[in-house]
């Protein structure tokens, strides 16, 4: 099969990487786009892979950047914006998103793969986060259509080496003894392994099944945050205890977080934890025959430098209590 020529946005990103390395491995000529060349340097050591500096928000260097390409994955993505008022996340998840599909329009690009989210909703979302994701999926399927085939991905958490929700927990749990108090701990999450995920993204690209698709992805079990802050305590090998914070605290601590710097929690973060990052009925990952790998499999990798056999006597007690799953 020939190379094909793929372009990342975003490919800078923790997703990114993975995805690049998939693509990598399955013989495509990658080329990232990137706000600063120097930054991620360490990239360049990916053969078959061209890291170029273009501000994707400049749309003739844009378009210019990818005209040629046989396809373009828009990965770039937000978690929490400058301000307060929602114009950070439109900016990104929104204007960005739709600039790109009429983009690939325009240069004849036939093929686009779009991140957006679990819990996506232009209208219902009950964050600005949730609803600018929402609001660029149906911007994208607009401005593609006819011309650009569009599949748009929703993942929930996504867990695996070098991620951001994880790797942030075992950090904060490090520098909080004895007692970690966890806002809107009981949050239910289906979190699910970045290399299943990209195993997806590189799967649809030549299947014409997945034109004009969407795929809610999830990991095999169902977690609330609290649960999944312990399983990450006791693989850092941490003796913590997570006290839960109800509403009225989770609310506080979030209005608080959001002025520290890096914003570690925003109320936004919050509005979207309210609602659950599972999967429907139907998990996308079955539609590619991928086998969602479970987080337990994977985490105790990357966090507490232990091997995932060091964990299995603490994972069968756990499944014998049942409480996954
Ligand atoms: N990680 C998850 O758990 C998760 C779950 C659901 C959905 N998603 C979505 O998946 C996508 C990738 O997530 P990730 O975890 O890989 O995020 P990440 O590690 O934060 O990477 C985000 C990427 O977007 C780029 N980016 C962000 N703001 C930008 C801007 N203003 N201009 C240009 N580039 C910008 C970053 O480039 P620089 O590094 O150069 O700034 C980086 O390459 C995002 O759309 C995210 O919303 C992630």
């Amino acid at each position: 099969m020939a190379s094909r020529k793929i372009c990342i946005l975003g490919g800078t990103g923790f997703v990114g990487r993975h995805l690049a390395n998939e693509l990598y491995r399955r013989g495509d000529q990658v080329l990232v786009l990137t706000a600063s060349r120097e930054r991620h340097r360490e990239l360049l050591i990916v053969p078959s892979l061209t890291l170029r500096e273009v501000d994707v928000f400049d749309t003739p260097a844009l378009e210019q950047a990818i005209a040629g390409q046989d396809v373009v994955i828009n990965l770039i993505g937000i978690l929490n914006e400058r301000g307060h008022d929602g114009s950070g996340f439109k900016r990104v998840h929104t204007d960005l998103a739709r600039q790109v599909a009429e983009s690939c329009r325009k240069q004849g690009v036939p093929r686009l793969l779009h991140m957006s989210a679990l819990g996506a909703d232009p209208g219902r979302a009950p964050s600005y986060y949730l609803r600018s994701k929402g609001e660029g999926e149906s911007q994208v399927m607009m401005q593609a259509r006819p011309d650009v085939a569009v599949t748009i991905f929703r993942p929930s958490v996504i867990f695996g080496p070098g991620d951001s929700f994880i790797n942030r927990f075992a950090g904060l749990l490090r520098l909080v003894p004895l007692a970690f108090p966890l806002a809107c701990h009981q949050s239910r999450y289906a979190p699910v392994y970045v290399g299943d995920v990209v195993r997806g993204f590189a799967d649809s690209i030549d299947d014409p099944d997945t034109y004009g698709q969407r795929y809610d992805l999830c990991g095999p079990h169902i977690y609330t945050l609290k649960e999944i802050v312990e399983f990450t305590a006791r693989t850092a090998g941490l003796r913590r205890r997570i006290i839960g914070l109800n509403d009225f605290f989770s609310r506080l601590q979030a209005g608080i977080m959001e002025f520290l710097p890096g914003k570690p929690l925003s109320l936004d973060n919050y509005h979207s934890a309210r609602v659950g990052n599972i999967c429907g009925e139907r998990n996308g990952l079955d539609f590619f025959g991928i086998e969602p790998t479970p987080m337990e499999a994977v985490v105790p990798t990357y966090v507490g430098g232990r091997t995932a056999r060091d964990q299995y006597p603490g994972y069968r007690r756990e499944a014998r209590s049942g409480r996954h799953g």
